[in-house]
Parts: C-alpha cells; structure tokens; sequence
C-alpha cells in the first residue's frame, strides 16, 4: 500500500490551448494512469507523432501508449456522438480499448438537446455572446447543476428513454421560449434529428466501455502505488469561479477541480505542472488585455498556426500576461511551469510582456482577474527576441542567451522554475531542464 502516493495535476494557465495534449502526451510512458476531470468536447488537444496530427476531444491523451491506463472522471461531460467520432479517428481494437479505456457512470451527458440550447443561448446574447464552442457544455453543466440531467449510469435504467424525452421537451420548450427555430440548427453538419440518430448510435458504442466510479479506481490505483497524472482541459482564465466571467466555460479548469472531477482529496494532489505559451491566445469573446489589435496579430497567428482545435475560429493573440500568469500559478499551486511555441517568436526581433497594470494612473502590480477597475491598462517591458530557429537546439542550456533571460524573467516574476520547453508541435520537439525537479518526479535522475 502506497498511501502518500500522490496524482500530479497538468493543467493549462491561460486561455486554453497551450499545447496541454502534447505535454501529457510526452509525460504519459512516466504514468500508469491519465485522467480528464472536467470540461468535455468543448476541449481539443493536439497530438502530433509520426508525422500524424491526432485532435481528443474527450478521451485523455495518454491513448496511444501501450499500457496506460486512461480515465475519463466523473467531472466530465459525455456527448456520444463525438465520443463515437473520437473512436472512430483512434481505430483501436475493441479488446485493447476495454484495458486501456475507463468511463466513469457518474459523468453527465451532453443531449442532442443541450447543443440545441447553446446556440439559441448565444443566439439570443447578440453582440454580448461567449463565443461559445457549442457543444452544449454550459446547458450540460446547468443540468448537472440543477440536479435534472442524465449521467451515464441513467442508461442502464429502463426509464432512460422516458427520462431523455422528458428532459428533450423542457429543452426544447425553453428553445422556442428564445425564439429559436431549430430547423435553422445543424450540429456537426447535420439536422437535430439526425444528430440525435447518430447520438443514440454513439451511446451504444459508449455503453460498451468499461465503467467504473473514478473516485475508487483513482484512489485504489495510487494505492497500489501507480503514478496518475490528471489532465486539465481549457485554461485558469476560464474557470467558472475565477477566470474573467461571464466569457468563461462552465467547469472548474483549476486544480481543485481535479479534486471534484475525480474524487481526490486534496491531500492527494501532487506536482502541479502549469503549462503556458510564450504569448498569449483567446479563441471567443471576452477580455484580453495583452490582445494585439491588427496586422501583428496576424504576424503571430500565421506564425503559431493559432486556429481553434475544435472549432478552427481564429484565435486572438497577445502578449505575455506576466500579472495574469502569476494569478493563474497561485490559484492551482502550480509547483513547475512548461513553456511552449516559444520557437513561434523565432523571427521577433523584439517581444512585449506585460509586468503590471496601470489603475487610475497608478501603476499595480495586480493580476486584471481581480479588479473591476474599467480604467485598466497593461504595463509593457520590450525586451530583445531571440531572433534565430530552435530546430537544431539539442539541449535546455543550449537554448538562445535572449529566450534564456526570458525564462528567468518569468520564473522571477512567478517564483516557480521553468522545467521543461517545448519548441515544435511534434512528441519529440521537447527540452527538459537538467536538473529539473520533473526529473526526480518521474524517477529519470
Ligand atoms: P491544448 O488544447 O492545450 O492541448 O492545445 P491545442 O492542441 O488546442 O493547441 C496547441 C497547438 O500548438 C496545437 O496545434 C499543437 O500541435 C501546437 N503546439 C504544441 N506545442 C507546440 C510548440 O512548442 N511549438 C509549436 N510551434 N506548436 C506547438
Ligand atoms: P482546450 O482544452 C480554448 C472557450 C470558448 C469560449 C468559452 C466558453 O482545447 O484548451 P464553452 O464551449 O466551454 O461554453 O465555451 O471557452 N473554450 C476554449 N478555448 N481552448 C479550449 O479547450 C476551450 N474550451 C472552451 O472559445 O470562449
Ligand atoms: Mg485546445
């Protein structure tokens, strides 16, 4: 029995995206388990290998390393559709899949009909709009909330259907309340009605994966001694309680939430690795106070190949947030920091960051996530770009003199060290500090 083993935590520090899936997958042959706890297809993590981009939405990126055991946690929430999709992109076997897949019963499903509702929500904000991925996350999440949805475990009753269909008519009744015509819908390229064909056809194949209650298979598991690494999906700036609401998603993206999305005791969590870019990107609406407005941002954009996983809308991009950041590291106790893109400012001669914000002519050293201060303006240093390619860079302390002030910048701004880089979108295109106390946590020094 191994009951100090801890789950370590890997969750994204900004506004999604910062290359997460690609971290988790790199980290994955040092774990036996890989867990989701939160957020659901709104997700899309990339995966590149072999020359092959791989994009999961649901299920956790450890999927393509023989042996590792990947759970998707009760915190989540399930559209079979997309589910079936996510499989059919994988085409792996039935019987490797019944080992190396596990779906927690108390993970709440996504209807045909929550989908329906995101867009006639969005629909019906105009100009005020979140920018959601409409998936039907935010209405999911209202249900589970509101104790009227349907988990997984529902399906095995013989009054689901009787329970899907009650549910389905208050969804749509409150859909024609907004005066939304769901005739005007298509969801994936398709007509509600043959979404919801489909989604009956993905419940099937869902039904079929091991079942389990994520609180017990975790904790057993870290009984036993096996090392967990939970995987966060969107980013701090987006959690529900302290990203900048209401432009945020509906879940808990912070370590706690890996707590409630899994059944861990907070005793139990371990490393917390934050993984950040080297700038910054926002796909939808809502505050973005480093935001570059015009050309430079499509310098960038073109640059970082900065276009929705899920959605492909063009990313909006900035600067580094270094007050945003040092929010972000405090509110999930983040222990080692990951960098990446940073070989997307390859060609900048010269970068900003901001390292304050300006109130009322005053000048704070305050993260914007906590004022409400309309007066706000960042506070930029220009510090020299490292202005050469990292392809041929072979080592961490090889890296260009400029990119290395720039980390040591950060991690005296954050007081957390940076430990690992990553310099490209493929699984190899990694440099790991040495010395670095990932390398202990993962028994490689
Ligand atoms: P996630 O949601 O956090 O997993 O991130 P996404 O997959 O949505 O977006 C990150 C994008 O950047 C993907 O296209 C990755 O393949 C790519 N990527 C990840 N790390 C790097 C990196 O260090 N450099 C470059 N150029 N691309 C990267
Ligand atoms: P990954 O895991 C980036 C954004 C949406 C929108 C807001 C609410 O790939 O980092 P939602 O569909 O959740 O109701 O949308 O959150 N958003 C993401 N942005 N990456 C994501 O996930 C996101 N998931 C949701 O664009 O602004
Ligand atoms: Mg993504």
């Amino acid at each position: 029995m191994s009951e100090n083993n801890k789950a370590d935590v890997l969750l994204g520090l900004q506004w999604g995206d910062e290359g997460k899936g690609k971290i988790v997958d790199v980290l994955t042959p040092h774990y036996k388990m890989v867990a989701r706890f939160q957020g659901g297809p709104n997700a899309g993590h990339t995966l590149v290998f072999e020359g092959k981009k791989y994009i999961l939405h649901t299920i956790p990126s450890g999927i393509f390393h023989k042996g590792c055991v990947n759970l998707v946690g009760n915190g989540v929430v399930l559209d079979p559709f997309i589910i079936n999709k996510e499989l059919d992109q994988l085409n792996i076997p039935l019987d490797v899949l019944q080992e190396s897949l596990f779906v927690c019963g108390k993970a709440h499903l996504i209807l045909p009909s929550h989908r329906l509702l995101d867009a006639a929500f969005e629909k019906k904000k105009g100009n005020f709009k979140i920018g959601s991925t409409l998936k039907g996350i935010g209405p999911a999440y209202t249900d589970k909330v509101a104790r009227t949805g349907l988990r997984l475990t529902d399906t095995a009753s013989e009054s689901f259907e009787d329970k899907y269909n009650a549910l389905k008519q208050e969804h749509l009744r409150l859909a024609e309340g907004l005066d939304f015509d769901i005739d005007e819908l298509r969801l994936d390229g398709l007509t509600f009605h043959d979404y919801e064909k489909a989604w009956f056809f993905g419940l099937e194949r869902l039904k079929a994966l091991p079942r389990v209650q994520s609180e017990i298979f975790v904790n057993e598991a870290l009984d036993k001694g096996a090392r967990v690494l939970a995987e966060g999906a969107q980013g701090t700036l987006l959690d529900i309680d302290f990203g900048s609401y209401p432009y945020v998603t509906s879940s808990n993206t912070i370590t706690a939430g890996a707590c409630v999305g899994l059944g861990l005791a907070p005793g139990r969590i371990g490393e917390v690795f934050g993984v950040f870019k080297a700038y910054c990107t926002r796909v939808g609406s809502g505050p973005f106070m480093t935001e570059i407005r015009g050309e430079g941002a499509d310098v960038l954009r073109d640059l970082g190949q900065e276009y929705g996983s899920t959605t492909g809308r063009p990313r909006r991009c900035g600067w580094l947030d270094l007050p945003a950041l040092k929010y972000a590291v405090m509110i999930n106790g983040v222990t080692r920091l990951i960098m990446t893109k940073a070989d997307v400012l390859c060609s900048m001669k010269t970068l900003k960051v901001c390292v304050a914000y300006e109130i009322n002519g005053e000048e704070k050293n305050i993260s914007p996530l906590t004022t409400d201060s309309d007066s706000l303006n960042p506070v930029y240093k220009e510090i020299a770009g490292w202005n050469c390619t990292l392809d041929n860079v072979e080592t961490f302390e090889q890296l260009p003199q400029p990119l290395l002030d720039y980390i040591s910048m950060i991690e005296d701004f954050v007081n957390v060290p940076v430990d690992i880089i990553s310099t490209g979108a493929d699984r190899k295109q990694i440099l790991i500090r040495k010395g670095a106390g990932i390398l202990k946590r993962l028994s490689l020094s």
